[in-house]
């Protein structure tokens, strides 16, 4: 993922007692694996469990995995209904009152994993499917700004991280997806800092008691994952899983790979698509079968941790995605010569993180010639700091 221009491929962690020496060995390895989040250790009923109670070991415990083997946390979730103590959803407190149990929420958890955090889930899941906002103690109290001073507080106690709004069934470009770019433009008309939108895609490959439509084919993706980025932010893949009616067969298998990799090659389709993660290793473990019922095979690796045709298929959409950034290096040369002044700083990113994603050519001086041939002289400079502020891409 990092060799084709992506920040991470991830997974969701659960740090079991005693620890699964296999899932463990999976979740491991830096190959496929530069990202965590914490399937339940932050989430508030973890963390706050009563009033100015900080219970922290579970989400510490992730934090030093994650620091022993330098991977990115996606750090999920502050404000949620579920998952959420009684004391809070009960409490029948006042709206000054409920922000301020918000503030200083947000303040002990994201001020404790402070430098640890690649990005925060800031709130999860605040839409119905129909787009209107869903009920819960934060809307029904507060209104809809409880959502930009959620994202107030966490800018302000963890401003390094990259602030996003996670939600499900945003993958189908309907009205619930419009209303998480409603979101978006809510936040900023605040002045306050969003950057990204978590698709979370807990998906399906074939029809279920539980969700009618299967994953979407691949136009209907990037047209969802597109309605987030004209807004000037990032999406990400947050929660992947893809669910099927029990028991799995091989023609079953099939059409979950395919499923799977449609949603790969949305991402490397979309330029600020920056990440995927997966909710979960083994489907030994996985949420799905005891939520939806006669529902799973879901995960990537089987209960006997053997990985299945989804695996191949979506390393092989990774390993065939053509330019992750949506361009190959002599369109983007073209770009620059067409392009007018302002708008050359974009493309030449664009172009800048061609070279170093599409030949791994980690040197600015290659890049300088085609650069100052294509545009001339003053474009050089502008080439040369945008790709200083770019990862060098490295061989995973
Ligand atoms: C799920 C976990 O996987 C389960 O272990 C837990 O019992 C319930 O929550 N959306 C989210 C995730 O944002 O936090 C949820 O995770 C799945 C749906």
């Amino acid at each position: 993922m990092i060799a084709k221009g992506k920040n991470w491929f991830g997974a969701a962690l659960t740090i079991r007692n005693p620890v699964d020496a296999q899932e463990r060995a999976i979740v491991d390895n830096y190959a496929d694996f530069g990202s965590i989040t914490p399937e339940n250790a932050m989430k508030w009923e973890s963390t706050e469990p009563s009033r100015g109670v900080f219970t922290f070991d579970g989400a510490d415990a992730i934090r030093d995995y994650a620091a022993t083997q330098k991977k990115q946390i996606h750090c999920h979730n502050l404000v949620w209904h579920s998952q959420l103590p009684l004391w809070v959803s009960q409490g029948k407190f006042d709206n000054a009152t409920l922000i301020s149990i918000m503030y200083d929420h947000i303040k002990a958890v994201a001020g404790r994993y402070k430098g640890s955090c690649t990005r925060w889930d800031v709130v999860n899941e605040a839409l119905n499917e129909d787009g209107t906002y869903r009920s819960s103690v934060f809307y029904d109290t507060i209104g809809e700004s409880f959502i930009p001073l959620a994202f107030k507080f966490a800018s302000e106690i963890d401003p390094n991280a990259k602030l996003y709004y996670n939600d499900y069934n945003l993958e189908y470009n309907n009205a619930k997806t419009d209303a998480a770019a409603r979101i978006v433009a809510l936040v900023k008309s605040h002045g306050v800092k969003i950057q990204g939108v978590g698709f979370q895609a807990h998906l399906t490959s074939e029809s279920t008691p539980t969700s009618a439509a299967v994953t979407p084919d691949q136009g209907v993706l990037e047209a969802a994952l597109k309605k987030m980025t004209v807004q000037g932010v990032n999406v990400a893949y947050t929660e992947l899983d893809v669910r099927m009616n029990t028991p799995v067969t091989p023609a079953k298998q099939a059409a979950q790979a395919e499923a799977y990799a449609r949603v790969v090659r949305s991402c490397m389709a979309v330029e600020k698509c920056e990440g995927i993660t997966i909710w979960g290793i083994t489907d030994k473990y996985s949420w799905i079968p005891g939520v939806f019922i006669g529902e799973g095979s879901a995960l990537v690796w089987d209960e006997n941790y053997k990985p299945k045709p989804a695996y191949f298929a979506m390393l092989k959409a990774i390993q065939e995605s053509p330019n992750p950034r949506g361009c190959s290096a002599d369109n983007c040369l073209r770009a620059l010569r067409s392009t007018s002044v302002s708008g050359r700083l974009a493309e030449s990113q664009e172009f800048c993180a061609s070279y170093y994603t599409q030949y791994i050519v980690t040197d600015i001086t290659l890049i300088k010639p085609y650069a100052a041939s294509a545009c001339g002289g003053d474009i050089v400079s502008r080439v040369s700091s945008a790709c200083s502020c770019l990862p060098k891409a490295t061989a995973t």
